[in-house]
Formats: structure tokens, sequence, C-alpha cells
């Protein structure tokens, strides 16, 4: 019965065969005869369409040729365009350790290695290799495969108390200020800055690391619904791309969610007009919205670490897109930055957009409009797997220099800080930014990554200091700035001290660096001291900064009895503070492999590259 039943069905399907040859063999007679029926002209304009679509087919169907050629057009990384100065290299090659083969073999267990943290990896069997072309996707941009991972909540009470801080200051967002940048948590209300829901954006990523579910799935519907970027509003070009560009792509690759590229190329669209200048150093201004830039209302110069650390974001959104444009754009800056004299390494904090020249006179630090510089030079190095080489010269000078000319200490305790050089005779200034304790921990991730190692112990000489910096304050507490005491011989009583904080300067806006660095420091050495150091910071924190709806940043380090409250929370608080503090508590430090991610300036992780 089986037998027969399937011959039937054969000689069925040949019969339609048949079919349908004959019909289409009746139907192309017919339309031969139709063509011979139509003028010449009529004709032509067939020939034209037909050629038109052919043209068009052709050109899109390779997809990504355009970008290749584009791509070895503006190749900075052959050293065709980079000249690295020859004294300058000279002298950064002397203060290499790494050589290149070992570079090699570092980049490429950056790259595909990660043993040490595959715990978490969900599948670690994606290379991180974005360059890889999807073949299934024709005449789509590459698209990377995102590094997804997944975390399991907290594991332990340091970690529980972190995220209850997190949830409370989370909490008091949500009721009073929801979709605002930030929230003024005594009085209720809100701060609007950019009108970007700057804290959403930041404290996407940690909220996920923290396993915090349902507030993450709220926070991500708010991005995809209401978070738009065609407001006609001035931006800062540096605070946007670290925060919000960063915010986004973090959490693209952290969690695969392809909502958040898409949000971030159409803001990184929206910032390229900042590029058009002159020399190529963006103007530290750009309107989303009417998509013009300028230089900021202060003056006619933009940062200098505002211009040097939006590479990390830049670069990630075109290995992400497959698009080009935005990485060109960013390393044209670098490339330039590194062409300019410097001191030693050492960079004045102002840059002249149209110029391209620094203001000469300006202050060297590596705290405010200075710091993120070193910062990136190191971390572009990281990111594009050790291969750019003027960039790690460049930061190891940068570090020659710091060593020479800033690092100072105290006449008492020989407490070491990092000074600062003012003005044509470049007078040191004995003070030091809070924000310069972020160099420990990038000191420490370029010796992991095979730099000097006596980087590490100015990183741990600088932790010490700025652990000071917190703990001579009653309220456990580090100022915005601190002076330190010099001179050797002085009876003055003030100068009995290490360190003096003027008023101007008393304040804390629950700022990340040192936490940052003391994670960094933990993660490299598993020094559980470090770990305490940042408890103890965490309870200055929750003793003194904490209000009823959220924790709040103070006026006054230096008196426990009135610290003078300013009602607000920074976004960087969700987005640094409490993430690093999260992961500092973890003791496997695992969560994070430092071999497979760079941090951003505002502490969101991107993937690194082979290339
Ligand atoms: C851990 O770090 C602290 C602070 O720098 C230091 O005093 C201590 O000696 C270190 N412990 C070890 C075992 O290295």
């Amino acid at each position: 019965m089986q037998p027969s039943m399937s011959l039937g069905n054969r000689d069925y399907i040949s019969l339609n065969i048949n079919d349908s040859i004959i019909n289409s063999t009746i139907t192309s007679k017919s339309l031969w005869r139709q063509w011979n029926q139509l003028s010449r002209f009529q004709r032509n304009v067939i020939y034209f369409i037909v050629l038109t679509i052919l043209l068009i087919t052709f050109y899109f169907l390779p997809g990504n040729t355009k970008n290749s050629i584009l791509d070895s057009e503006t190749d900075y990384d052959n050293g065709q365009v980079v000249q690295d100065t020859p004294k300058a290299t000279k002298l950064a090659e002397e203060l290499v350790l790494v050589d290149s083969n070992d570079n090699g073999n570092q980049a490429g267990g950056g790259g595909g290695g990660g043993e040490g943290g595959g715990q978490v990896i969900e599948e670690p069997e994606f290379p991180p290799d974005i360059n890889q072309i999807d073949d299934e996707q024709i005449g789509e941009p590459p698209q990377p495969k995102p590094n997804i991972l997944k975390f399991n909540g907290p594991q332990n009470d340091r970690q529980k108390a972190v995220v209850a801080a997190f949830k409370h200051s989370w909490d008091g967002y949500v009721k009073y200020a929801w979709g605002h940048d930030n929230i003024k948590p005594i009085s209720k209300g809100y701060h609007e800055w950019f009108g970007l829901g700057l804290s959403i954006v930041d404290a996407l990523d940690t909220m996920y690391m923290m396993g915090l579910n349902e507030e993450f799935i709220r926070a991500r519907t708010w991005v995809d619904e209401n978070l738009k970027f065609d407001v006609n509003r001035d931006v800062n070009l540096f605070e946007v791309t670290i925060r919000v560009l960063g915010g986004l792509l973090s959490i693209y690759h952290l969690s695969g969610d392809k909502v958040f590229l898409d949000k971030a190329v159409d803001l990184g669209d929206r910032m390229m007009p900042a590029f058009s200048t002159r020399s190529g150093v963006p103007f530290s201004d750009v309107n989303l919205g009417t998509k013009s830039a300028h230089s900021p209302k202060w003056g006619p110069d933009s940062s200098t670490s505002e211009v040097t650390s939006i590479q990390l974001e830049f670069r990630d959104l075109s290995r992400s897109t497959g698009q080009s444009r935005f990485e060109t754009a960013v390393a044209k800056v670098s490339e330039h930055v590194h062409n300019l004299e410097k001191y030693d390494g050492l960079v004045p904090i102002f840059i002249n957009a149209n110029t391209g020249l620094f203001r000469d006179h300006a202050t060297i630090t590596l705290g405010a409009r200075g710091d993120s510089y070193y910062e990136y030079l190191l971390k572009q190095w990281l990111q594009t797997g050790k291969t750019l080489d003027y960039l790690r010269n460049d930061y190891t000078l940068g570090i020659y220099g710091t060593q020479k000319h800033l690092v100072r200490r105290t006449a008492k305790n020989k407490f070491l800080f990092i000074a600062e050089l003012i003005g044509v005779s470049r007078d040191m200034k004995p003070k030091m930014d809070h924000l310069t304790c972020y160099l420990a921990g990038t000191l420490a991730l370029g010796v992991h990554h095979g730099l000097l190692a006596e980087h590490m112990d100015l990183a741990k000489e600088l932790t010490t200091t700025c652990y000071q910096t917190y703990a001579i304050q009653p309220t456990f507490l580090a100022p915005e700035i601190t002076y330190f005491n010099v001179q050797e011989n002085d009876d003055d009583n003030i100068n009995q001290m290490d360190m003096y904080v003027k008023s101007t300067d008393a304040h804390n806006l629950l700022r990340p660096e040192f936490i940052e660095s003391l994670y960094y420091m933990w993660y490299f050495t598993g020094n559980k001291t470090y770990q305490d150091w940042g408890w103890q910071i965490f309870q200055g924190f929750e003793q003194h900064t904490k209000v009823e709806n959220g924790y709040t940043s103070i006026g006054d380090v230096r008196n426990p009895h009135n610290t003078r409250p300013r009602d607000m929370t920074e976004s960087f608080w969700y987005a640094e503070t409490l993430k690093y503090l999260y992961l500092l508590f973890d003791d496997t430090r695992q969560l994070i492999d430092l071999d497979r991610w760079i941090f951003n300036s505002e502490g969101h992780p991107l993937p690194i590259y082979e290339s």
C-alpha cells in the first residue's frame, strides 16, 4: 500500500513540473512578442532601468568593501601617518620593558584567552575579535558578537551592603527624578544638565552587574522609549561621550541587547560635527539637535583631557557597527596630540581646537583637565591589542615626566604625591586633586600588561597617600583638593602636618577615583588591605552622605557635625563609586576579566580587541 502511494505522488509531481515548463514557455513567447512591439525609446528606458538596478546591486552586495578601502587609506597602524619624534621614541623605548614578541603573546592572551575569569562568561567561545564578519548578514555592516556576561548578584555581606546602598539611592531617583539627569535627594527634586537621563544611562551596567534585574529592565524600557537625542541643547562632548555613549556601548556588550547599540549610533552621529575643525581637534561643545559645534563659553580652548578621552568610546562604536568614520575622527585627534611637543611627555591642560596647539603656559597636572589624557593612552593601547606603539610610548613618557617633575614628598612623613606645574616658569604647586588618585589603578594596570615594574612602587605609594587624604578627615572622606607641606625647616604650626585643606576645596562629590584605584590594586595584588580601606571609606559615605532619599554631595569633610550637604547626587556615584566598591568586594576577583575588558573613564567596561 505504501509503495504504490509514493509512486502516485511522484507521478503527480512530475506532471506538475511539465505543466510549469509549458506555462513558462508560453509566457516567454508572449513577452518576446510584446518586447518587439515596443518603440526604440521605450526599450532604451527599460535598458537604462535594468542597468541602474544592476549597478546598485553590485555597489551594495560586497557590503564591507567600501569600509575596508577607507580603513586602509587612513591606516594609522602601519606607521605611515604616525611619526614618532626620534628623541621621544628612543627615550620611550628605553623606558618600556615589553619587547615586541612578548607583545604579540600578550595581545593574543588578552583577546582570545581570558582563562582566568571564565566562570561567569556565559559564552566563552565568542572570540572578542570584532573584525569578524558574519557571513549570514550580507549587505549589512559587520555585526560583532557581544561578549555577553552573566552575573549572579552579591556574594558576601560587603557586596550586599553596597547593593543596599545602590538600591536606597536608586529608589529616591526613581521616585523624585526619574528620567532627569540627577536627583536632589534632600529637596526631593531633580537637576537637569544635558537632559539625557544621565543617571539612568550611567547606572545601567552597574545594575546589570549587581543583578538588580527589575531595576535594570525598567531602565532599559526607559532608554528604549524615552531616551531622545534630537534636543536643541548644547552638551559637552567629553561628558556625553564617557557617560552616555560609553554607558550604552558597555551595556550593549554585556547584555547583547541591540537597543543600546542603536541608541549609541544615533548619539555618535549627532556628536560627529564636533570634529569639523581645522585641526581635527574637536570643539568642547556640540548641539545634538542642530548638529553644530563650538568652543566653550569660557574661552577659545578645549581641555586636553577632554579631547583625548573620547577615543575608547568612538573606536568601540566603529568596531561594533562596522562604520569606520567614528574611529577615524578620534584616532586623528590622538595622532595629532602625539605629534605635538610636550614637556617630558607631560601636556598643558588646554588646547585650541582651531590651531590644534597647546596653550603654552597652561598648568600641567594629572588632576582636572589633564588626568585622563594619560589614562586613555594606556587604555587605547590595550583596547587595540597592544598594536599601536606610539600610545604605549607616550604613556610611558608621561609617567617618566611625572616621576621627574611632579612626584614630591611631604616633609614630615614623606608621603608621596603628584604636584602641579604652574605658568611660564613651571613653578611647583604642592597640591593634588582627588581626581589624581585614579593614577594608582592605571599604573597597576600598565604593570600587569608588561610595562615598567617600578610603576607599581609609585602606584602603591600613591594609594597610601590617597588613603591618608580620607583617613585624616573626621568624616573619613577625602576633600576635592588636598595641599601638602613640603617645607623641611619650618616651625610653623600648620607645617607640623603633612596635609591641609582650604575651605573652598573641602567638599566631597561622592567621587570614585580612589575606590577605582583600590579595585585595581586589589585585583592585581590580592592584598586584602585594599578591600579594608574601601570598606572604611564606604562607612564614611554611609555615615556622612546618606539621607532619607539617597546619598548627597557634602560641602565640608572636615566637620562631621556640619558637613553642609549639597543636595546633589552625581551620576558617577551610580556608574563608578558604587560599581567599583562592588567589584572591590568581589573576593574571587573574576567578575570582570581585565585581560578582556577595559573600563572607560566613567567606569563602563568595553571589550579589548585584537588590534
Ligand atoms: C598590603 O598592603 C599594605 C598597604 O600598602 C601593606 O602595608 C602591606 O604590607 C601589604 N601586605 C602584603 C602581604 O603585601
